[in-house]
């Protein structure tokens, strides 16, 4: 107002130039605080994020990610953001699952593979039942970076910062080992392309075809002690798949029976990464992390002024967010309206992770809360971090029944709310581990310590994640078979 009299005063045609030019510098100004930036998350407050000793050694990281390639491409998360927008109308279903955290040391092609396995095996099934597509998303080539429930670890009176993921320290208890090493991030984006390398060609290449798929689960159904409903639902799906060859329709002439969409995602926790691999995208100019196709923001993490969230409001990804008991129906209205203010479908999965016998008292008020906004939103069930215990043989385990009752609790809510159950969420791996108690070859508290091999949380093995699949499938059909009813 100063300088606008001041120029009044000098020349009146003069006026006009000087309004003009100090409302556009005002105008430029404030576009440019209110942009986002890949780099704005650092001006807001972070939680669970390593304090790097050596400045320079990140930053010559952070200079080197930034100039390699993205390892996703902003059209592949565009088309995952329209299935899952499809998932959350119910036309689609969305099966995630992988790692509770990817190593260095446990990463070779037969451990990919077999993981990758199981999840086609899954969705074979879940499709059955649900009469939907499945849309596949790893938690891989990138779920490197771990939160944690305290900054330092005890062991025998020592005390050690604690391990955060083989992207930032080392599992190993001793303090070298435990210092945050930025050189990690290199190493993570490495084994991750070559994570992303390999899938894409088990996708296209024909490992995939469904028939090879449907011969893993009769093996898996026809199993000594398997029950005899799993063996009767591989029957009918191996009888649809023989009707549809009969009437000409097979993985010769017909892709989609011969190749998948499968899709990468972790969670967003090491944002020195993130942004190194933030890029533009050319077709809208509009930024994408290129880390992954989805990324997450943990229950940690999901403070609504905080730096994950900054992060992820920018990004073009369809993003996560873990929704666990402590989440106000308020915050969770501010975090959607910060990370999808289009209220576009698709953008946004919430992630409840509540705990068995605990679904009940969260859910629906969330639910509530969402529907009376009318906001467009994935819910999605992720049954294993409300339910990790500690055996009585002191391992940190999840029993597969309390698995499969908070999978059975979220459907049950969502029949009583009318709205959809869009997915699910687990920690699994091909392996034979034994981390998780049950399952119909029960592992028992006293079998953990034989096969205990995570480095972070329990994972279902093959076996408990294909029957959890097979279970999940009876829910989702005798939804579908109610919709029809309804018709
Ligand atoms: C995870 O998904 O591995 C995780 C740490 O989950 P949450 O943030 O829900 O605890
Ligand atoms: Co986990």
């Amino acid at each position: 107002m100063f300088i606008i009299n001041y120029f009044y005063v000098k020349s009146a045609g003069f006026e006009l130039i000087a309004v003009l030019s100090i409302t556009s510098k005002l105008k430029m100004e404030s576009e440019m605080t209110s942009e986002w930036k890949k780099s704005g998350w650092r001006n807001k407050q972070r939680i669970q994020m390593p304090e790097y000793l050596d400045q320079a050694a990140l930053n010559a990281v952070e200079v080197r990610l930034s100039s390699y390639p993205p390892l996703v491409f902003a059209g592949e998360a565009r088309s995952l953001k329209a299935k899952l927008a499809a998932a959350s109308r119910g036309e689609a279903f969305l099966l995630q699952g992988g790692d509770c955290a990817e190593s260095f040391d446990e990463f070779n092609a037969d451990m990919l593979r077999d993981t990758y396995k199981v999840m086609l095996q899954m969705a074979v099934v879940l499709t059955f039942g649900a009469k939907v597509p499945v849309v596949k998303i790893g938690r891989v080539a990138g779920q490197f970076a771990k939160p944690r429930s305290t900054p330092t670890e005890t062991i025998d009176g020592v005390e050690l910062p604690s391990y955060r993921g083989d992207i930032i320290n080392e599992l190993e208890f001793t303090p070298a080992a435990r210092i945050p090493n930025p050189e990690n991030m290199l190493r993570a984006y490495t084994q991750s392309a070559a994570s992303l390398n390999l899938l894409r060609a088990f996708s296209q290449g024909g490992f995939a075809d469904i028939h090879h798929v449907q011969e893993w689960n009769l093996g898996f159904a026809n199993a000594a002690g398997s029950a005899q409903k799993y063996k009767d639902l591989a029957k009918r799906i191996s009888d649809a798949l023989d009707f549809m060859t009969a009437a000409g329709i097979s993985s010769d002439s017909t892709d989609a029976l011969r190749t998948v969409n499968f899709y990468t995602s972790h969670e967003a926790l090491l944002l020195e990464y993130e942004e190194a691999l933030c890029r533009v995208d050319s077709t809208t100019n509009l930024p994408i992390a290129g880390s992954g196709h989805m990324i997450w923001i943990g229950d940690r993490t999901r403070q609504p002024d905080g730096a994950h969230v900054e992060f992820c409001s920018g990004v073009q990804n369809p993003i996560g967010l873990k929704c666990g008991p402590t989440i106000s129906e308020d915050d969770l209205l501010r975090l959607i309206d910060k990370l999808n203010p289009e209220n576009d479908a698709g953008r946004l999965t919430l992630i409840a992770r509540f705990g068995a016998g605990n679904v009940g008292d969260h859910l629906p008020r969330l639910i509530k809360a969402v529907q009376a906004e009318g906001r467009n939103v994935l819910w999605t069930c992720d049954a294993m971090h409300g339910n990790t215990i500690k055996s009585s043989t002191g391992y940190k385990t999840r029993p597969f029944e309390s698995v499969l009752r908070e999978v059975q609790e979220f459907f049950a809510v969502h029949k009583a709310e009318g709205t959809v159950p869009g997915g699910v969420h687990f920690e699994m791996t091909g392996k034979d581990v034994t981390e998780c108690t049950g399952g119909f070859r029960a592992v028992t508290d006293e079998d953990l310590s034989s096969r205990y091999h995570t480095a972070c949380d329990p994972r279902l093995n093959a076996s408990q994640a294909l029957e959890l699949a097979f279970l999940v499938s009876e829910l989702l059909e005798s939804r579908h078979n109610a919709a029809c009813k309804a018709l």
